[in-house]
């Protein structure tokens, strides 16, 4: 069940990523950089901050997952792999959400034994109190509490991921 009004409206999603952009862009200016999206959650949010970014760009994508119905399992599965070669390249690893951070944790180990130039992670959401290993994150959209969300890429067993703003998601039982 969708509960009331968005936790964040297209317009305050979209002024947020404009402003990360505009960081992203001042912080590789003069570098080539390669952007990577975390998929499925990741598709709005990395097509919509890419388009602001303004340094020269290439674009990959990794399919993971972790997560069943509402609950991270813990275990990561790489169903596809990015087809770049990452050595002396900068990545920018482009997320949903990190919760736990498992999930980000198992992706940057394994691209930093590539031995990239840089590796930095961009998250549109951050479940922050969830933690449960560090992970570095460069650039956050917003802090958010405990609650499941979804829209903007973010679903529950594949559904809402179509909303174009965030809302919050309840159980129905
Ligand atoms: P982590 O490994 O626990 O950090 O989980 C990260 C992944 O779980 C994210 O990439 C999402 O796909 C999924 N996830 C975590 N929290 C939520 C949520 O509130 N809504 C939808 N997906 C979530
Ligand atoms: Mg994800």
């Amino acid at each position: 069940m969708i509960t009331g009004k968005p936790l964040y409206t297209v317009e305050q999603i979209q002024q947020r990523v404009k402003e990360m952009a505009g960081q992203i862009s001042k912080d590789y200016e003069g570098e080539e950089l390669l952007s990577v999206g975390i998929l499925r959650g990741s598709f709005m949010f990395f097509s919509d901050i890419v388009k602001l970014i303004r340094v020269p760009m290439n674009i990959d994508f990794l399919i993971a997952s972790s997560y069943v119905k509402t609950h991270s399992t813990g275990k990561i599965k790489l169903h596809a792999d990015i087809r770049e070669d990452i050595k002396g390249r900068h990545v920018l690893l482009i997320e949903d959400i990190v919760d736990t951070g498992l999930t980000l944790a198992y992706i940057r180990e394994m691209l930093l034994a590539r031995k990239p130039a840089s590796l930095k992670i961009c998250t549109f959401l951050d479940k922050k109190s969830r933690r449960e290993v560090d992970v570095p994150l460069d650039y956050v959209g917003f802090e958010i509490p405990n609650k499941y969300v979804v829209g903007y890429g973010l679903d529950c067993e594949n559904k809402f991921r179509n909303l174009p703003y965030i809302v919050v998601f309840k159980k129905s039982s």
